[in-house]
């Protein structure tokens, strides 16, 4: 998740470009860039670091006379943080340049096929290979050129491009990637999103999939990927920069629990081609795997929750033993580890001090370490032996939920990936897993169409000031990030729990002024929890369910409300039946008028031990 804008007309581009990254740095914020056109050349200026870096050096140079330009702020996905990597990129010829948000996933083979031509790479980026292929295709014809290579490539991509030879003409693209178009007075403008134009203008057009738009000053042209004519939807906008930041939510968390659907796509559908699960460049041999002793994974917060989760289906998966430790605990009880183990990190920020030391101890004992990371080039992905990136896009909230999400989802593809391998796993089975794992946006989009349902139960229960989260196997790690979601954003002190522990102590804790919240999914075990669920509610407790809807008759008799997320696989309903707790988390925090995005007392990424 990047920003790009775009400027034609007959001001000064400049201006308009940083002010309209400047609203966009939500989505990206490691480094940044322009391309101008000026005195019959495209000039690019990029640099790592924030915005301001940038700014300060066009600043310097006080360009005035161009008119002619586009901009980017980044979010890495491929290559890390640096100048070389940061966009615009520009094709050999030096003609076209462009900038991008999305993920090119062909853009080996691309590559491959344009180095056998004699064409030369400077970065590491997927994007780079989207200039160099249109330098190779360009003959003279602009959109001849945009039509052709949008038909090679794969993934998603938004562009703004230009080339020296069209100083009065922008051009863009949009392919499963957000794209608007601002209608300006003598100057038209692109961006990813809203909140860049509307210093500018208020009357946008959202490019449909599959266009291509061809604008100058004064006109604006769409056409579909074979070069038709496409009819331009204007629309008026009339919400605030900060409401459109958050997409005309009122706090980024619940922008984030919205985009869950959309970010779980962007990371798992890259590693899955035809069925077949594709690791991005992680390669585990046979031979490794099998002599592979046992995994440990280690995190903090939400990341360990999500690591809790993971060892019940890597177990069943791969039939390797997986141990699952705190990371601040983690560095101070002399693991039992050697080259034989595999340590696989979970960090969103991959900054968090404790992780990040016990990769270092994992390490200096011989593991060989994996690491989940949601951000490019951070120190836990620099360190590691190997990364897999969540591209869940910058997380603003402290409360973790799409990077979650995409760390959940990531996982079981490691999982199926390395019992692939090991043949622990059968064909049927793996791929009912696939399946399942692919149907999982759409399920968690029929959950947040429910939401005003989860809002109703929360102005239930949001003055409870006693609240259990009780579950079984994975339905009791969904538990821990639950209360944790609950806790950090609503400062109501709960409490997750193994439903059949109750019974040896706490139950004594349970009482009328109680709610407890069962997560019981699981068809093997449900009927355990059921009778956990009746334990407490003889004692008074008020009972919230979630559970899957085959098992409405049973659980309705026993619960004072019940939320139902749809059936799927038992081992990936964890990824469903989270979100009701993150969306009841929201609305009770509301409620109870907490600060939703900077809770109390924490911060997006603890770098201190
Ligand atoms: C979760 O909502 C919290 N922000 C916190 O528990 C977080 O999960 C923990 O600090 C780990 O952060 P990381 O994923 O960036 O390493």
């Amino acid at each position: 998740m990047c920003g790009i804008v775009g400027y034609i007309g007959k001001s000064n581009a400049i201006p308009f470009l940083i002010q309209g990254l400047s609203k966009l740095e939500y989505r990206g914020y490691d480094s940044s860039g322009v391309a101008l056109y000026d005195n019959g050349k495209i000039k690019i200026t990029k640099k790592q670091g924030r915005l301001k870096v940038l700014e300060d050096i066009l600043d310097s140079e006080k360009k005035e006379n161009v008119h002619l330009g586009i901009g980017h702020t980044r979010w890495a996905t491929h290559g890390n943080p640096s100048d070389i990597n940061a966009h615009p990129h520009i094709s050999n010829s030096g003609k076209i340049a462009l900038v991008h948000n999305g993920i090119i996933e062909n853009y080996i083979d691309l590559k491959n096929n344009l180095i056998k031509k004699g064409v030369k790479f400077s970065s590491e980026t997927d994007t780079e290979v989207a200039a160099q292929l249109l330098g190779s295709l360009y003959e003279g014809d602009m959109f001849e050129t945009i039509k052709k290579a949008v038909g090679m490539m794969q993934g998603s991509f938004a562009f703004g491009i230009v080339c020296s030879d069209y100083p009065d003409t922008l051009f863009a693209v949009k392919k499963d990637s957000p794209l608007i178009v601002g209608i300006g007075e003598n100057e038209n403008y692109i961006a990813s999103d809203i909140p860049a134009v509307l210093s500018k203008t208020r009357k946008i057009c959202r490019l449909k999939e599959k266009q291509i738009a061809v604008l100058t000053a004064n006109s604006i042209d769409l056409f579909d990927f074979e070069g038709n004519p496409a009819e331009k939807a204007i629309t008026t906008v009339d919400w605030s920069v900060d409401a459109a930041e958050k997409n005309n939510y009122e706090h980024f968390m619940m922008k984030e629990i919205m985009e869950q659907p959309d970010v779980i796509s962007a990371t798992i559908s890259p590693r899955l081609k035809n069925h077949e699960i594709k690791l991005d460049d992680i390669s585990f041999t046979k031979e490794y795997l099998e002599n592979l002793g046992k995994i440990c994974i280690v995190a903090c917060g939400s990341a360990y929750h999500v690591g809790c989760v993971a060892k019940y289906f890597i177990e069943k998966l791969t039939k390797k033993p997986v141990e699952i430790d705190l990371a601040s605990e983690f560095r101070y009880r002399s693991p039992i580890i050697d080259n034989n183990t595999l340590v696989i990190i979970i960090s969103q920020s991959g900054e968090t001090a404790d992780s990040l030391a016990a990769l270092r101890e994992a390490k200096s004992l011989g593991a060989r370490v994996l690491s989940i990371v949601n951000v490019v080039g951070s120190s836990i992905a620099n360190e590691s032996d190997d990364v897999l990136y969540t591209w869940a896009g910058p997380e603003i909230a402290v409360a973790t939920t799409k990077a979650y999400s995409t760390q959940l989802s990531l996982i079981y593809l490691f999982a199926l990936y390395v019992g692939k391998i090991l043949n622990a796993i059968g064909d049927e089975e793996y791929h009912e897993f696939i399946e399942s794992i692919e149907a999982l946006p759409q399920k968690i989009s029929e959950i947040l169409d429910k939401k005003e349902q989860i809002e109703k139960i929360a102005k239930k229960y949001y003055q409870t000031e006693k609240i259990f989260f009780i579950g079984r196997n994975v339905d009791y790690s969904v538990c821990m990030e639950g209360s944790l979601k609950l806790k950090e954003i609503s400062y109501i002190h709960s409490e997750a729990y193994a439903a059949g522990e109750l019974k040896h102590g706490t139950i004594s804790l349970i009482d009328d002024e109680t709610l407890v919240i069962a997560v019981a999914t699981l068809d093997e075990i449900f009927d355990k929890t059921v009778s956990n669920i009746r334990e407490v509610r003889s004692r008074g407790a008020k009972v919230l369910a979630i559970t899957t809807v085959d098992k409405s008759e049973k659980i309705s008799q026993v619960a004072d409300n019940v939320i139902y997320v749809p059936k799927s696989y038992d081992s990936t309903t964890p990824s469903l039946s989270v979100i009701p707790l993150q969306l009841l988390s929201y609305h009770v925090a509301k409620l109870r008028g907490c600060d939703i995005d900077k809770p109390r007392n924490l911060a997006k990424s603890v770098t201190v031990e």
